[in-house]
């Protein structure tokens, strides 16, 4: 389903916000978006540009069920299967991302939000990049973009896949970074998996993608794509930041690759997403794909019925994960399977499967009743997620891990929870 099918879809529901007025991209779109985080919403006239912005498209699970055409329970094992059995993609002549063709790129034309005035300037926080490597094939993923000049930015790349791409080639890599893309992509985008999968058959897995060869490049692009920047990861390096980050705080400012841009091609009235730094909208890009990983390395271990990665916890940091306990042990052992499977992690609590996980005051109350410090915690000392500020320089932190299932060596009749008026 294409952005402006998924568009449509939210209208039909009642559930977007249309603003015609022109409105501002420095602070304005980020305000706006924010005070109406439970709708997407959808800016027709943006400061003096010919492009409009979208907002909040995934703030929920629910978008991302609807985009799936599945229950938001099913979500879970949507991504798993996808993940497992990747699909390949049909490549057609003529995308729409290729409307119009524009070889001399500016991207000052493009209405790029600046989110907060603490930051470096205006950035590309929906930036989906794909770069293709003789060896490993295609590779999708996310990299925040801020343009210095009309045809340069400087993007942010993390060190994993692509910046092995690049770290390999010891010379300029051809890249094109999509912007306006359906949720199944985006999400297959957040996917970190072997270095030779390639996401964009883990798109078209979870829902039909066509994809499109750019006009300069040698890369396959999402035809339907909005917008698409068809350029180069050059070696020369610009400091990059400060910007923030999904804990609500600021990232440290770097040096990182300059990207030269030698042609911008876009949709007729082509939509920018302005993806809101910290929101829900990006703590669920982050945390979803991470879910079926910590559930199939729970499950290698016991028998695993849910993982939520908490609103609270930026979903990133913080993880329920609900069991179906049938050794003493289990809780202690899913607890370190998932450390394992998602070392950014840093508090992790197991539960019975009574308990609904994505309500925390039934996992609290869980804790309350059921836990034990001096049985059932697990501290350690680990490497941990370089999104936490209060980790050490070398990203040592402490982790904890809370086993709040029922144990067996006690009445479980004492556990039960009361059933009011039955
Ligand atoms: C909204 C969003 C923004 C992200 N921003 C960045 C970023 O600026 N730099 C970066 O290296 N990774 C960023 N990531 C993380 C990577 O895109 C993600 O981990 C991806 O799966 C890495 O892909 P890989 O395993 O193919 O390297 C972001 C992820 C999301 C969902």
């Amino acid at each position: 389903m294409s952005l402006r099918e998924f568009i449509n879809k939210v209208e039909e529901r009642g559930e977007l916000l249309r603003i015609e007025r022109n409105v501002n991209p420095k602070l304005e779109i980020a305000r706006i978006l924010n005070e109406n985080s439970n709708r997407v919403v959808l800016f027709e006239n943006v400061g003096n540009s010919n492009y409009r912005v979208v907002g909040n498209l995934c703030n929920k699970r629910e978008n991302f069920a609807i985009a799936l055409n599945v229950g938001t329970g099913d979500l879970l094992h949507r991504i798993i299967s996808a993940i497992e059995n990747p699909t390949k993609p049909e490549i057609i002549k003529n995308g729409n991302c290729q409307e119009v063709v524009e070889y001399d790129p500016n991207l000052f034309e493009i209405p790029i939000p600046t989110y907060t005035s603490r930051d470096m300037g205006p950035y590309i926080t929906s930036g989906v990049f794909i770069a293709n490597d003789p060896e490993y094939g295609f590779n999708m993923s996310f990299h925040r973009a801020s343009p210095i000049s009309k045809n340069e930015l400087v993007a942010r790349i993390c060190h994993r896949d692509l910046y092995r791409y690049i770290k390999k080639s010891k010379n300029e890599i051809e890249v094109a970074i999509c912007i306006g893309l359906d949720l199944s992509v985006l999400l297959a985008a957040a996917i970190s998996t072997d270095i030779k999968t390639n996401e964009l058959e883990i798109a078209n897995s979870l829902s039909r993608v066509e994809l499109v060869r750019c006009k300069t490049k040698d890369i396959l692009v999402p035809a339907d794509s909005e917008i698409v920047l068809e350029g180069n990861i050059t070696m020369r390096k610009h400091k990059e930041g400060p910007f923030p980050d999904i804990t609500k705080t600021y990232d440290i400012v770097r040096e990182e690759f300059v990207i030269k841009i030698d042609c911008i091609t876009h949709r007729r009235n082509p939509i920018f997403h302005a993806l809101l730094p910290a929101s829900k909208e990006h703590e669920l890009l982050m945390g979803m794909p991470r879910e079926p990983i910590i559930y199939n390395a729970v499950n290698e271990v016991c028998k695993c019925r849910d993982v939520l990665l908490t609103h609270g916890g930026c979903s990133w940091l913080h993880c329920v994960i609900k069991i179906d306990k049938r050794n003493e042990d289990d809780g202690k052992k899913a607890i370190n399977a998932a450390f394992k499977a998602h070392p950014s992690m840093k508090h992790v609590v197991v539960v019975d499967n009574d308990i609904d996980i994505h309500n925390m005051e039934e996992v609290e109350w869980a804790i309350a009743t059921r836990f034990q410090a001096g049985r059932d915690l697990i501290i350690k000392k680990e490497k941990g997620s370089s999104l936490d500020p209060s980790a050490n320089e070398d990203r040592t932190t402490y982790k904890v891990g809370i086993d709040a299932t029922i144990p067996f060596d006690m009445d479980g009749r004492k556990f039960k929870r009361i059933k009011l008026g039955e």
